[in-house]
């Protein structure tokens, strides 16, 4: 099946058709940033402008950076506060006139590494981490995901664990890679402690320099940086709007 995989982050909205049966990509992503301020009806804009600009029509798969329940948004930590309670996937929907299935970014590129990357074939208890513009989780045991859990927002030192060990942080505080390392490894094995999972998967932006922070990383669970890297967002938006029984058969 192809469907248009849609990730629309703090700071880009990016998106290609994807094969979900494999998870390519068909043609060169589309980005274009997010607009500031970044509220409902700006947002629902320029995701029609990416989808637009590809040429695309047909079913599209939507990954947002908040809690998403039955296609509204409960929260918005990285966007601007008037998205919550929007109901994004029928504005999307209604806007392109297609059918839009919406789901948490995290649990998008979680569902995408899963199925095609570091975490294949695994069958325990993993968690996706994502770090970028914000920190995401998704857990997944036996293959199936518990959806939304925000354990970017523990606290840690009194603080939002975001606030902390996201890949803004270390830019907003000019962090030297070994302080970074240093932060992550609080925060992973703070999480080690709380879900004891198999595998820990690295995401987002961040993944890409990997070498320089992994050797500061002391976390008990085996740790692996996501093989997909920017495109699991969008493979994962486009995998989302596929049936779980399906998305999941290798592993049931
Ligand atoms: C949000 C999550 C999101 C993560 C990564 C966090 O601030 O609360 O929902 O998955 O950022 O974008």
């Amino acid at each position: 099946m192809e469907v248009f995989g849609l990730d629309i982050g703090g700071s880009g909205i990016k998106g290609a058709p994807v094969d979900t049966a494999t998870g390519e990509l068909l043609s060169e992503r589309i980005r274009i940033k997010t607009p500031q301020p970044s509220t409902p009806e700006a947002i629902v804009r320029t995701s029609v402008e990416v989808i637009r600009k590809a040429g695309w029509s047909g079913p599209v798969g939507c990954g947002f950076p908040a809690v998403v329940k039955d296609g509204i948004l409960r929260t918005a930590a990285n966007v601007d506060e008037s998205n919550i309670g929007f109901d994004l996937k029928s504005a999307l929907g209604e806007a392109l006139g297609e059918e839009v299935h919406l789901v948490n970014d995290a649990d998008a590129a979680g569902m995408a590494e899963i199925k095609w990357g570091a975490a294949r074939e695994e069958y325990g208890t993993v968690l996706m981490v994502t770090l970028g513009t914000g920190l995401g989780t998704a857990l997944f045991t036996g293959g199936h995901l518990v959806a939304n859990t925000e354990l970017g927002h523990i606290e840690i030192r009194g603080e939002d664990a975001e606030h902390r060990a996201s890949d803004t942080a270390r830019k907003r505080e000019n962090l030297r890679w070994r302080a970074y390392g240093q932060r992550l490894d609080e925060y992973l094995n703070r999480i080690d402690a709380l879900l004891w999972p198999d595998l820990i998967v690295l995401g987002g932006g961040i993944s890409k320099k990997s070498d320089k922070f992994m050797d500061r990383l002391s976390v008990r669970a085996r740790v692996v940086i996501a093989e997909m890297h920017n495109e699991a967002g969008i493979a994962g938006a486009a995998l989302a709007s596929v049936s779980e029984a399906e998305r999941t058969g290798e592993l049931a």
